[in-house]
């Protein structure tokens, strides 16, 4: 029987870079460069796209402090993801390039322009990773006391992206013409004002760029709770998701499938990717060193605390790592609740804190044939579609790059459970391939 073949992603702040690790430059410019060495490994190793992170604030939930975060360099500082969406698109020809846009700190007309014009620089290649933003300091960067609840946030994004949609209609796909008989660039009747009064936001449009190359981009999105499923399965080309181990991944994807059919979709034309982060190893046992010496550290426990508390606004500095965590709820990510608490496990918060620092929806440890091997029998028992990988605590570095573009997607395209070309041009056909 065929192998089944999945898509590969990799997602990535715009944040710090190896300084902490001996075996890095400590000092990497912020200047995006790295991050184009990163978007043309990923092209040569044929990764489906590239998912740029981002957040709005400087989070002061872990010990009620920014301290863990600046003295980790974790989730702060970060530039702003959408001028080096641009530097990729220029610098790549067939990499897909999704950039975090956040519906907190953008008005609908000036993101629907601004995806629109990303669309144009990557030649039909950009998508929109559409986030509400759930902590509490983003809200107050933007001027709001508190952020909204999350069924609130999710109505409002439902508008936003039904206005964004609208925008990006209101340029005909003939709306030009060049036509040097009439001295006519653009036909004035095949470009349409939108006149939205919703409840949230108003716009008379049309959008003042060309129509893009995808018509609109690829949406991608997160939901982790029912009602961002529900958000997810109605509007996204491909969900993205942080779930727990196999039987997790795949209640996830039937779930969010089921939402789609519910919803009008044909599921078979969204794709969901799960982020995992493997260890690799020359060998089996120095793998399993790696992650043992790597992922128990104090200084490792508490970033994966303060990495938990920055996604969820859940403060964990208080308690005591070799007890059990009380069930906690969330106006902040509930799938980074939902894959850290598993409640009932048993599991003291020290365990929780490694599982989860580790950023893998699995735990994938091994040599790249062994990992390859997992990876593959994941995906048949989860059904599709693919995984979105990321470093370990996003601490983004050269080496761990290398590990994963040169050691495991060979080992992975080996066995033809992943690309080795490209055969579409824009990335909602990439991700439709297969
Ligand atoms: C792989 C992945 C990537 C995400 N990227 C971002 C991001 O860049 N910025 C952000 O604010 N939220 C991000 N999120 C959070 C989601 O948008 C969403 O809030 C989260 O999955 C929880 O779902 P909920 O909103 O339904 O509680 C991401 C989540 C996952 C699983």
């Amino acid at each position: 029987m065929a192998a089944r073949r999945f898509h590969l992603g990799w997602f990535t702040p715009f944040g710090t870079v190896g300084w902490d690790d001996p075996l890095c430059r400590t000092e990497e410019p912020w200047d995006g460069q790295f991050y184009v060495d990163m978007a043309k490994s990923l092209e040569r190793a044929c990764f489906d796209l590239i998912m740029l992170e981002d957040s709005l604030s400087i989070s002061e939930v872990h010990g009620g402090s920014m301290e863990a975060y600046l003295r980790h360099g974790m989730m702060a500082p970060k530039n702003d993801p959408a001028p080096l969406a641009a530097l990729i698109g220029a610098a790549t020809k067939h990499l897909g390039i999704v950039s975090t846009l956040s519906t907190l700190s953008y008005h609908p007309f000036a993101l629907a322009r601004l995806a629109s014009t990303l669309d144009h620089i990557s030649h039909g290649r950009f998508g929109w990773n559409i986030v509400t933003s759930p902590a509490e300091a983003s809200a107050r960067n933007f001027g709001f006391d508190h952020l909204p609840p999350r069924q609130e946030r999710y109505d409002i994004a439902d508008e936003y992206v039904d206005l964004v949609k609208q925008l990006f209609e209101s340029w005909a796909p003939d709306a030009v013409v060049r036509d040097h008989a009439t001295h006519t660039y653009a036909d004035h009747t095949r470009v349409k004002k939108v006149n939205f009064h919703g409840k949230y936001f108003r716009c008379e449009g049309p959008l003042n760029t060309v129509r893009c190359p995808q018509g609109r981009p690829a949406f991608l999105q997160a939901g982790g709770s029912p009602r961002g499923r529900r958000f997810a399965a109605t509007h996204a080309d491909c969900i993205v998701a942080f779930a727990d181990g196999p039987a997790g991944m795949k209640a996830y994807r039937d779930d969010v499938r089921a939402k789609a059919e519910a919803a009008g979709r044909d599921p078979d034309t969204i794709k969901v990717l799960f982020l995992i982060a493997p260890i690799i190893g020359p060998t089996m046992a120095e793998a399993l060193a790696r992650d043992e010496r790597e992922f128990t550290s104090d200084q490792f426990t508490e970033a994966a605390l303060a990495l938990f508390g920055s996604l969820t606004d859940i403060d964990l500095s208080g308690y005591d790592l070799d007890s059990e965590l009380p069930y906690m709820t969330t106006n902040g990510e509930q799938g980074a609740l939902d894959k850290f608490g598993q409640w009932g496990s048993g599991k003291t918060l020290r365990q929780l804190a490694r599982e989860s620092g580790t950023s893998s929806s699995v735990r994938l440890v091994g040599t790249p044939e062994s990992v390859a091997d997992e990876m593959g029998a994941i995906m048949e028992e989860v059904g599709g579609d693919g995984f979105l990988i990321i470093t370990p605590l996003m601490r983004i570095n050269r080496r761990y790059l290398g590990e994963i573009t040169e050691g495991l997607v060979p080992a992975l395209q080996r066995r033809g459970l992943v690309r080795t070309e490209y055969a579409s041009s824009t990335l909602r056909e990439t991700l439709l391939e297969f």
